[in-house]
């Protein structure tokens, strides 16, 4: 049967820095507030830098760190809802921009879970023994679609990309991956983006942003977040003492370690970046998986889980072994 492992990781956060401190003067909010809720002390703004440059360059980074020529990429998949346009894709502009030859690229939306969507969609298309080297991208500027008038969003979120290779391989490194949704009926986290109504107006419109329930999208995320730990580890027949590591979204540090609780799983085994760049939608995960790899805290050997949860709503997770 044919595996499929992490060879490389890469990643790129822009160089603006956004401080807690920064909002306190155009909205009612303080430093306290924020990171004692969230956990988030700054944050990185794009700007002028495009999704597609961050995908760019946290790509240059995954592909130099798997050490293969990139011309052996057959496959690559962005998982973004942040677009710099509604087609081309980022990954098509992204096949362009690395100058690979021409193979199957797509974009994929899935919010938050959407980088972990993607590592189960390269898994099975490598495991069918079509792909050998899947090019895997997360990369957000949800900025641009923040409602700086709203508290309520507008400190949590930053703009990220980060960039895996995953690669045919005789032993499992991605050993399960889970991906799951349940339409959001009651639009707990929406942003519904410009209709081309608005585009006959010029301007986009309030309701146009990032909304967000953060109660009860937190009892969501808390309870998912929790149950899909259990559900790798029941399919998998193992226990948590098997688990070296566990890497999160990064939406809110109080999620995390609510389930750090839940689950009796040290703190101190959960990685934690929210405080330097907040939540990055579907950057969150790659990025904290390249820093963690990059810290030595994730070490080749080590059997760690990643598990995201958003909008859609939307939830996955992965069991794998670096
Ligand atoms: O990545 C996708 C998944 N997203 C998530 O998982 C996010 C989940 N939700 C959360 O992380 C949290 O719910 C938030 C961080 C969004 C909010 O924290 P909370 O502890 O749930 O606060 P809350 O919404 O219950 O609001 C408590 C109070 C409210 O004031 P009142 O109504 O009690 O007077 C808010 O208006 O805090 C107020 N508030 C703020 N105050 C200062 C909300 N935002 C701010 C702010 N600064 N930025």
């Amino acid at each position: 049967m044919n595996h499929s492992k992490i060879s490389g990781t890469g990643s790129y956060v822009p160089e603006m820095i956004v401080t807690n401190e920064d909002f306190t003067k155009y909205i009612e909010t303080s430093d306290e507030w924020i990171s004692s809720r969230t956990g988030i002390k700054e944050r990185r703004y794009a700007g002028d830098v495009s999704t597609l440059d961050m995908a760019y360059h946290a790509s240059l980074e995954a592909i130099a760190s798997a050490g293969i020529d990139q011309s052996l990429i057959d496959l690559v998949i962005v998982a973004t809802v942040s677009a710099d346009n509604v087609f081309p894709g980022v990954s098509q502009m992204l096949q362009a921009k690395l100058g690979l030859d021409p193979v199957m690229a797509f974009d994929i939306n899935a919010a938050c879970s959407g980088f972990i969507y993607a590592m189960n969609i390269a898994d099975k298309m490598i495991q069918s023994g079509a792909y050998k080297h899947a090019l895997v991208v997360g990369a957000e500027a949800l900025t641009r679609w923040t409602d700086f008038s709203d508290r309520n969003t507008c400190v949590l979120f930053g703009d990220a990309a980060g960039a895996m290779i995953i690669s045919k391989s005789d032993e499992a490194g991605l050993i399960d991956v889970i991906s799951k949704a349940q339409g959001d009926v009651d639009d707990l986290l929406i942003c519904k983006n410009p209709s081309p109504k608005t585009l006959v107006n010029h301007q986009a419109e309030i309701q146009d942003f990032i909304q967000m329930d953060g109660r009860n999208v937190f009892k969501f995320a808390t309870k998912v977040l929790v149950a899909t730990v259990n559900e790798l580890l029941e399919r998998n027949n193992i226990t948590l003492d098997d688990i070296d590591y566990i890497v999160c979204h990064q939406a809110n540090e109080r999620i995390i370690d609510k389930a750090s609780r839940d689950l009796d799983f040290p703190m101190d085994k959960m990685y934690l970046n929210i405080s330097r760049y907040g939540n990055t939608s579907a950057a969150s995960v790659p990025l904290a998986i390249d820093e963690a790899i990059k810290e030595n805290i994730i070490k080749v050997g080590d059997t760690f889980m990643t598990i995201a949860f958003g909008g859609g709503l939307t939830w996955a997770g992965a069991l794998v072994k670096y």
